[in-house]
Parts: C-alpha cells; structure tokens; sequence
C-alpha cells in the first residue's frame, strides 16, 4: 500500500523528521524558507496531509482551492488562529492542534517577560553592551517589586494556570483572572484566586497583566486604547498569547507617554514585521516568539503531531481534533 504524503511547512526537530521519514512519503523543508500562499495551495492540492505551523496563513480562499487531495491540517502549534476553521469544516478538512505539551515552556516565557519587565532586564543588558555603565549606586534602574504582587490573567485556560502557579507558589503573587467559562474550583482554592466579572476589572486591579487569550477575530484589539487606559501607572502588560489581541499603537503611545510601567512581548501584529516604534521604547521587553522554544517541547509538539496523523490515517480519532 501506498504511504500517505505528508508535507510539512518548516523545518522540524530532527528527531521527529526521521520518523517522519519512516512513516510517510514526506517532504519536508531543509531550507526553513516561509512558504507562499501559492505553494500552500499547491500541498492541499498534492499531499494527503499538510502539517502548517504559525507562520502559514490557512484562510478561505485557499482551504476552497479546487481539486484538494488534502484531508488533514495537522497543525504544529495549540493556536490556529491563523486556520479559517469555518472554511477547513466547510471542506470536510480534519484539524489537529499540539495542545498540552507546550504549556509549561509558554508559562516559563510569561514569567521570563514579567520578569524582565519588572525588573529592567532588557534595558540593563543593553546599558552594559553600549559601554554606559557607570557602576552600582542606590538610586540606579530602580523598578518594580514581582513578589506579593498582583497578577491578572485574561483568559485562564492551560497555559495561564501554569503561569498563574508559578507566579503563586514561586513569587507569592495575588491572583485575579477574567474568562468567559467558570474553571475547575479546586484551581481557584489552590491558587487563592479571585474570578473578576470583566475583562475591565483586571485591568483596573493587577500589577501585571498576562493575556492568554486565543488570537482571532474575537479578541481582535480587547486590549485596546480604551482598555490600556483603565491600567494603573506602574502595571505591565505581558503578551504570550497572540499579537493581534493587542492594539500595538495604542500600546506604543501608552509606553511613550509612560501611562503604564512597561510591556513584555513574544507575539505581534502582523510578525514578523514589528512596529519599528517598538524598537525606540526602553520599556519594552521584546522575545521573537519563543513561547514553545525549547527542544523538548518542539520535539513533543511534532510528536503530537506524528500521533494526530497516525490516528487519522489508521481510521481512529485523532485526540487533538479542533474540527
Ligand atoms: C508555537 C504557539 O510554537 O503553539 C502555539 O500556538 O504560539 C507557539 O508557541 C507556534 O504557534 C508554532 O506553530
């Protein structure tokens, strides 16, 4: 029998492209190079299954393509935000994600963020490599206290649990948190956490703000001049979600006229072309999207991704189907 072809969009961890290589008549991308709307279409019209990460853009107009051979998007990545799910269910496209396996290695970045924020690391590293540092005294780079905070959570799924313990357990931080679905009550005992009505309450009540909210026409801009403005002075927002869920000019006035204390960023508008703003703010931490980063979660991601596929060319369900 023949194996099913498998193209996927970037370039893997190796260990999970051997097995690829095993498994399927897969091709893959040695050279790491974006693939264009054109070369997307032309894998859901070539491959059984295409495997697309962040960076490819899945909407409409391309899932419609005629003459599809593709049956299954198994995306390498818990956000498809960037997958017209409407569209892939439209044209009996199966959709996998990798959640789970990236949860704590997101969480470790949100607090890496918070924490460069808080405490100037950013602005401190390139103090030193401009040859600006004039030694030690007591009133330099002075910043913002992390333990015994507040910390407020839009959104309290997986990955905001995880950074909410580490922030309650490992930095004594109060925590307040909005989302739309009450959460398991034992998480709110353990965490001695407060649910807040609004979205607009957080804003109003933490030191830190985290989103960790999915990206998409939904959250589009929540956090926008209106809500930036309810922030006190000296809170920072930190964003490892999505970078759309978040106005960047409204966030980049908020900085440069110093309203809120600062902003640590992994995820951005339109990435990976940031503002060019961004880059004149002392204020803001800015990561290359490096959430998942770490080699054992990216292996665990194409793992997931290796299982979602074997489950649906063996005719069983796959356990990560969005649609
Ligand atoms: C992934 C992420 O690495 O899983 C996600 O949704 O944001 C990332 O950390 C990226 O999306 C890869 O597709």
């Amino acid at each position: 029998m023949n194996k099913p072809k498998v193209l996927i969009t970037r370039k893997w961890p190796a260990s999970v492209e051997t097995k690829l290589k095993q498994l399927y008549e897969v091709s893959l991308n040695e050279d790491d190079r974006p693939l264009t709307p054109d070369e997307l279409k032309s894998a859901l019209q070539n491959y059984d299954a295409v495997c697309p990460t962040v960076c490819d853009s899945l909407p409409a107009e391309l899932l419609n393509a005629s003459n599809k051979r593709c049956k299954i998007l198994g995306n390498f990545g818990v956000g498809y935000n960037h997958i017209d799910i409407s569209a892939a269910k439209a044209n009996s496209l199966v959709v996998t994600n990798t959640p789970g396996v990236l949860t704590q290695s997101t969480a470790d970045i949100a607090m890496t963020l918070l924490l460069m924020s808080a405490r100037r690391g950013a602005e401190g590293d390139r103090l030193i490599r401009a040859g600006k540092w004039q030694g030690w005294c007591p009133t330099h780079m002075l910043s913002s206290d992390v333990t015994g905070a507040t910390l407020g959570l839009i959104g309290f799924g997986r990955i905001a649990i995880a950074t909410a313990r580490k922030a309650h357990h490992g930095f004594g931080m109060k925590i307040v948190f909005f989302n739309p679905s009450a959460p398991d009550p034992s998480v709110i005992e353990e965490l001695h956490a407060t649910r807040c009505d609004t979205v607009e309450d957080v804003m109003r009540s933490a030191d830190y703000i985290s989103l960790h909210c999915p990206g998409g026409p939904g959250t589009r801009h929540l956090i926008d001049d209106k809500m930036i403005r309810l922030m006190k002075p000296s809170t920072h927002l930190i964003n490892t979600a999505r970078g759309d869920v978040v106005d960047s000019k409204a966030l980049i006035e908020a900085l440069r006229d110093k309203r809120i204390a600062g902003a640590g960023l992994d995820v951005y508008e339109g990435e990976p072309n940031i503002d060019p703003e961004f880059l004149t703010l002392e204020n803001a931490t800015l990561l290359p999207h490096l959430g998942s980063a770490t080699l054992s979660t990216r292996t665990a991601m194409g793992e997931k991704v290796l299982a979602n596929l074997a489950a649906f060319f063996e005719g069983r369900e796959p356990e990560d189907r969005v649609v």
